[in-house]
């Protein structure tokens, strides 16, 4: 307990000097976006911890019928485990480990995408990942993966409940934190402190290696913009014949003024190369 309670002093200073130094130097294009608990050490326990959530085996006709399909290594999988390489390429060079996962509309394949990043990031041993739902309005993670029951991560980002409840795990080193019920004034819940410090709480108590953050629509809500200053860099989606590029510029500029902005990933390509596509049209 006191290890823990030393993490979470540990990463609110940290955000604090992170703040701190924002405010002294308004002039700077960009802040750094250093993981807010980059500095947070792994428990000694971190294994006996992740034992403890509930465990969860989604049904793999359930997960191909909603094209998740990196749960196994194979042709597939390829697209995904490539964007896991770049990712972690980033996340290890800059310090960083929240990523938000956002696009311009509905629709162009931000869940579908984080939860195969997620389980193709579950493939790699050692290496631990929370995959947390911050589309609160419309909460859909927890359909497509077929997982039952009542978890709500919104009560955990409110400071209403402990994470332990509300996360499940499946493998040994993937964690999942859905939402059963929309929340309607989720934009409010996202800006508050208490999600922030919730969030600090979760890392330094099991200590993920990477935390994927699957986001709303950029242009519909103000939620992902409420939230963009807990994270630590952002993929935007896009899908090909639905997003424009004027909306892939305005969202790239948006972001890259408040976060690290990490690319564009083309979704939904129907006329990729065929020994490119594995008919699931995801291009990078
Ligand atoms: N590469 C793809 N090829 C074909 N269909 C896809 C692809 N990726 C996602 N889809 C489908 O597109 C629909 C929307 O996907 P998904 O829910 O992942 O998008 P989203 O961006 O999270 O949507 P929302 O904005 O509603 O949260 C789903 O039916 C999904 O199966
Ligand atoms: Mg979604």
């Amino acid at each position: 307990m006191d290890f823990i309670q030393a993490a979470i002093e540990r990463a609110r200073e940290e955000r604090r000097r992170r703040t701190e130094n924002a405010r002294e130097a308004p002039a700077r294009p960009r802040s750094p976006h250093k993981a807010t608990v980059a500095n947070v050490e792994t428990p000694p326990d971190r294994d006996a911890l992740w034992a403890e959530l509930t465990e969860f085996q989604p049904r793999d006709k359930r997960l191909e019928r909603n094209l998740i399909v990196s749960q196994r290594a194979g042709p597939q999988a390829k697209h995904f485990d490539m964007i896991r390489t770049r990712l972690l390429h980033q996340l290890r060079a800059n310090n960083w480990r929240r990523v938000a996962i956002t696009s311009p509309g509905s629709a162009c394949g931000k869940t579908t995408l984080a939860l195969n990043l997620a389980l193709s990031l579950g493939r790699q041993p050692d290496l631990y990942t929370l995959l947390a739902e911050f589309d609160l309005r419309r909460p859909a993670m927890a359909d497509l993966i077929g997982l039952g029951g009542g978890r709500q991560f919104s009560n955990v980002l409110a400071g209403d409940a402990s994470a332990e409840e509300h996360l499940i795990r499946i493998g040994s080193n993937l964690a999942l934190a859905t939402n059963r019920r929309p929340v309607p004034d989720a934009a409010e819940l996202l800006q508050g402190v208490k999600a922030g410090l919730a969030m600090d709480a979760i890392e330094a108590k099991f200590a993920p290696d990477v935390v994927i953050c699957d986001m709303p629509p950029l242009l519909l809500t103000d939620d992902t913009m409420a939230f963009i200053d807990q994270i630590d860099c952002v993929l935007l989606v896009a899908a090909a014949e639905r997003t424009n590029m004027e909306e892939i510029e305005k969202c790239s500029a948006e972001l890259a003024a408040r976060c690290n902005f990490l690319g564009v990933v083309l979704n939904k390509c129907r006329y990729l190369e065929r020994s490119e596509s594995y008919g699931y049209g995801y291009g990078y």
